[in-house]
């Protein structure tokens, strides 16, 4: 393949002739100046040309040209301080591969709604360029830290008839002559590849139903879920912990530039560095009502608790020990309080809340049962997850870490809708 030169690696070029392909994404001139704001998907560059370098002709066409339009650009790359990404290019010459339409998106302010309706264009500007990006280090870091302690990869059905995380957010769909639901966790049955293979991982949509508008819950949403067996409720905290300070330090290390453009406060992401704070529901709940935010021992903790409590903290911290009521199925109940299951979320600071959920799972088949009868839960359709405590059940855990939500956080985002390219929203199917 043709040796291609991108602006993120520009810099290994400094004082050559390059050529650059890409869309212009801004102009101003001075009517002897030119000043192109170039994009190539991999950074932003500043091409800077004069009347004379180019020609009246090239220099009026470009001084004309709709936002947008696709150009290979041609010029030496000189270092500059004040340039954002470090380096401009002198404009000697350009070509224009295609000249847009006058391009709906301009720097003036536009509506969410405006920008959403058009996002398949809205992803060309800086802070969507950034917030995918990192998104992509952000699921390559967590990949990467599984891959690397000899977790599986193993991929879980999307097609299930099963609910895990309850049946009210469940996404029905046909298939063939029953009705099957799109997944909302691929834990049970990572639970049963965990059995097969020790330590094992899935990464792959879920779905839900969320009837609620709010700025953390997305329709379709991605999941990275290790599950391992022999694991107890100190394991899964400690993984939890290890995981997301490996997945924040690859970020600061690889994505600055992008972080830069977010104008995210870097400080903030150095801090997360372990031991997190480690505190039970109890707790949290003690907290809460400490600082005037009433809340009664017993209840979910709400997006508005939750924003209090993550208030209250300058890196990411750990909830253990839910009480029973709030929690499925298939959590392990405490042995030294019957209240509490050995359940725990992690919750990012600065007011983000939950990113992470798990615990540890019921070992006991009795158990396990009963409380499927207690939640009306069809248990012929678990038999085969029942099995994994027929035979050889051994003590197991696992967590499931919400993507988007761990982007919102570490891009300070107001909301989650910008971590993923097209998000799929109570009142959004389109683009
Ligand atoms: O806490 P949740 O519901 O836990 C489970 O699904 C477990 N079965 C996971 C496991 O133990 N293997 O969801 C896990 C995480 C949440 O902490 C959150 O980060 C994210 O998934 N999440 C959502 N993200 C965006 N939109 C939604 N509607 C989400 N619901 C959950
Ligand atoms: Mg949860």
């Amino acid at each position: 393949m043709r040796d291609r030169v991108y602006i993120d690696e520009i810099g290994q070029h400094e004082g050559k002739e390059v050529t650059l392909e890409g869309w212009l994404a801004g102009r101003r001139s001075s009517g002897k100046i030119l000043f192109l704001q170039f994009r190539d998907g991999t950074g932003f560059i500043q091409c800077v040309g004069s009347r004379a370098d180019i020609g009246d002709e090239p220099f009026e066409a470009a001084d004309t040209l709709p936002l947008e339009s696709s150009l290979r650009v041609t010029g030496t790359v000189r270092a500059d301080a004040r340039a954002p990404g470090g380096y401009e290019l002198s404009l000697t010459g350009f070509e224009i591969v295609h000249g847009a339409e006058e391009y709906p998106i301009s720097r003036k302010e536009h509506g969410t709604a405006f920008l959403m309706d058009h996002r398949h264009l809205w992803i060309r500007s800086p802070r969507q360029f950034a917030t995918l990006r990192i998104r992509a280090t952000v699921i390559a870091a967590a990949r990467n830290y599984f891959d690397s302690r000899g977790y599986t990869l193993v991929d879980t059905p999307i097609l299930t008839p099963n609910s895990v995380e309850g049946t009210t957010t469940l996404f029905e769909t046909s298939y063939f002559n029953e009705s099957a639901y799109l997944s909302q966790s691929g834990q049970l049955y990572n639970e049963a590849t965990a059995m097969a293979l020790g330590k094992v991982y899935c990464f792959g949509p879920a779905f839900r139903a969320e009837k609620s508008k709010t700025r953390r819950h997305l329709i379709e949403f991605w999941q990275i879920e290790p599950e391992i067996a022999y694991a107890d409720l100190d394991d899964i905290m400690d993984i939890q912990e290890e995981l997301v300070c490996e997945m924040v330090e690859r970020v600061l290390e690889t994505r600055a530039t992008e972080l830069g453009i977010l104008e995210r406060d870097a400080d903030a992401l150095k801090r997360v560095v372990a031991p997190f704070q480690r505190i039970t529901y109890t707790e949290a709940v003690d907290k809460l009502n400490e600082a005037g935010h009433a809340f009664e021992w017993g209840g979910d903790l709400g997006a508005e608790d939750e924003t209090v409590l993550a208030n209250m903290f300058d890196r990411p911290f750990l909830v253990h020990r839910y009480p029973r009521s709030v929690k499925p199925f298939y959590m392990e109940d405490d042995p030294h309080d019957a209240r509490v299951t050995l359940s725990v979320d992690m919750l990012a600071p600065e007011g983000y809340g939950e990113i992470v959920g798990g615990g540890q799972r019921a070992m006991d088949l009795d158990t396990l049962e009963q409380r499927m009868r207690d939640e009306n839960l069809p248990i012929e359709d678990y038999q085969w997850y029942l099995d994994l405590r027929r035979y050889g059940s051994v003590p197991h855990g696992g967590f499931g870490l919400g993507i988007e939500r761990f982007v919102t956080w570490v891009c300070g985002l107001p909301h989650i809708r910008e971590t993923t390219a097209f998000p799929r929203m109570l009142s959004r199917l389109r683009p």
